[in-house]
């Protein structure tokens, strides 16, 4: 039987039946209905609307089903279109008639998005905590490599000399603003829409603010129109999503071009490698590589939805059950993805050998312009000039440490014997010693300053 079969007179179509199902991966948030079924129960006999005996029935009722759910003994039967009307089905199975005035005032539209939203604020706790987990493990991998001096990229072209530990932590920082972000929106996740109804309110005075407060939210909704068509917090969690993953995927890339032979920067364990079926000497780097895959579906969810949402007028339209699968389906990829990336930075080695065969003086190329500098020339100038050497080297075929002082006096008066100490890897990181340089103290600083960020959020998030 269905919640709506009154003014019908001929049945659905088999397919449009199943068309219309979400029963299929809705179910996941069974916990959460039944809460805010509960709740709402209580609110209902608050209000007088039943007695606190049909409230306890109703709760017990709740109960039983949540148990069934839990461990997995409850059967979803044909014309369970979705979460909400299964549970009640099975609670009318379980106790009768009574199990009818459940539904009271309420609507699946407030219902459904109060789910999600409920859903959303457990499943946000565990994503925090991988994501607590990965910067843990780069925090780890940074301070057991302090002082590995590496080429530094921009343009995937040589730059100049970074510390190892540097880079690393650079994804520290991007995590650490994917946290900002899950706390901003969980903000705007924690406001009740149950008591909207199906889009203009509840007629039987429920206490909306007992009913949000028992179920853990904040504040309630000021608008029941706004409230059940309000989809903004899934938007959000969508493009927090995206955005973890275009740091994953960055990483994952990095670190893909870093195990090639060619770099052999790094090289990750077999555990998280696997062979080829013809080509017995290959090693691939799938884990890094599916981690970069995935930015498709997580940025096509992203899309999905606000294309879904774009057509629509206002409030409750079917179309938005279409919410879900993104949001199940990115949350899945994430458990998976962020474990997996700890994994890969855990066990990986570093190569500092390799990294210091890479070491080309051009990548000094800034630290001689900076030494003309603090002799006084202009920077413009400085680079000009610092140019003209590269390009004498490169004729002459030699590093620059290798041009000879005659080849830079002819550039300009101001270089003196002094300038080949300007060329010196080691030099050239320490120098870069101001807030957010690679100089290894500052980069100590950093790791300490990040420790300490994240003994705080251990102890907020065990709460
Ligand atoms: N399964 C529906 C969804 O996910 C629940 C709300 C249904 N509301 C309705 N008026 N048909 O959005």
């Amino acid at each position: 039987m269905t919640l709506w079969g009154g003014r019908f007179t001929s049945a659905t179509d088999e397919l449009m039946r199943h068309f219309g199902d979400s029963i299929g991966f809705d179910r996941r948030m069974y916990a959460a209905d039944i809460r805010g079924s509960i709740a709402y129960a209580s609110a209902l006999a608050l209000a007088g609307i039943i007695t606190k005996e049909e409230r306890n029935q109703i709760i017990a009722g709740l109960e039983q089903v949540r148990t069934e759910f839990d461990t997995g003994a409850f059967q979803t039967k044909p014309g369970d279109e979705d979460i909400h009307t299964a549970v009640e089905r099975r609670l009318e199975e379980l106790m009768g008639p009574i199990a009818g005035k459940l539904h009271t005032g309420r609507s699946r539209n407030d219902q459904v998005t109060t789910d999600l939203r409920l859903y959303l604020l457990d499943t946000i706790a565990v994503l925090r905590q991988a994501l607590i987990e990965l910067q843990v493990v780069v925090v780890e991998k940074a301070e057991s490599h302090p002082d590995i001096v590496m080429p530094g990229y921009t343009h995937l072209q040589p730059a100049q000399p970074v510390l190892f530990s540097h880079w690393l932590m650079s994804f520290f920082w991007k995590f650490q603003r994917d946290h900002e972000r899950l706390t901003n929106l969980t903000g705007r996740l924690r406001v009740c829409p149950l008591g909207s109804g199906a889009l203009a309110g509840n007629p039987f005075n429920i206490d909306r603010r007992t009913l949000a407060a028992e179920l853990g939210f904040a504040s309630v909704s000021e608008n029941s129109m706004d409230a059940v068509s309000d989809r903004d917090y899934v938007v959000e969690f969508l493009t927090w999503a995206a955005l973890v993953q275009v740091h994953l995927s960055c990483l994952a890339e990095t670190l893909i071009i870093w195990s090639t032979r060619e770099f052999g920067f790094v090289e990750i364990a077999d555990a998280y490698s696997t062979g080829s079926s013809i080509m017995p000497q290959k090693k691939n780097p799938d884990s890094l590589e599916l981690i970069r895959g995935k930015s498709g579906r997580i940025v096509g969810h992203l899309v999905g939805l606000l294309t879904t949402l774009k057509g629509l007028p206002s409030t409750y339209n079917k179309d938005l059950q279409e919410d879900k699968e993104a949001v199940f389906d990115v949350i899945d990829t994430l458990k998976k993805e962020l474990p997996i990336a700890a994994g890969v930075i855990h066990t990986m080695q570093v190569n500092a050998a390799h990294m210091a065969a890479a070491w080309d003086d051009s990548l000094l190329a800034t630290d001689l312009a900076d030494y003309l500098v603090r002799k006084g020339l202009p920077f413009r100038q400085s680079h000009h000039l610092i140019g003209l050497a590269v390009r004498r080297s490169e004729r002459l075929a030699v590093s620059l440490k290798d041009l000879p002082l005659v080849d830079y006096q002819a550039i300009h008066s101001a270089f003196s014997e002094d300038l080949y100490e300007a060329l010196d890897f080691q030099r050239s990181v320490e120098a870069r010693d101001t807030q957010g340089g690679t100089a290894p103290l500052v980069v100590r600083a950093q790791i300490e300053k990040a420790k300490q960020l994240l003994a705080q959020r251990k102890l907020t998030t065990r709460k």
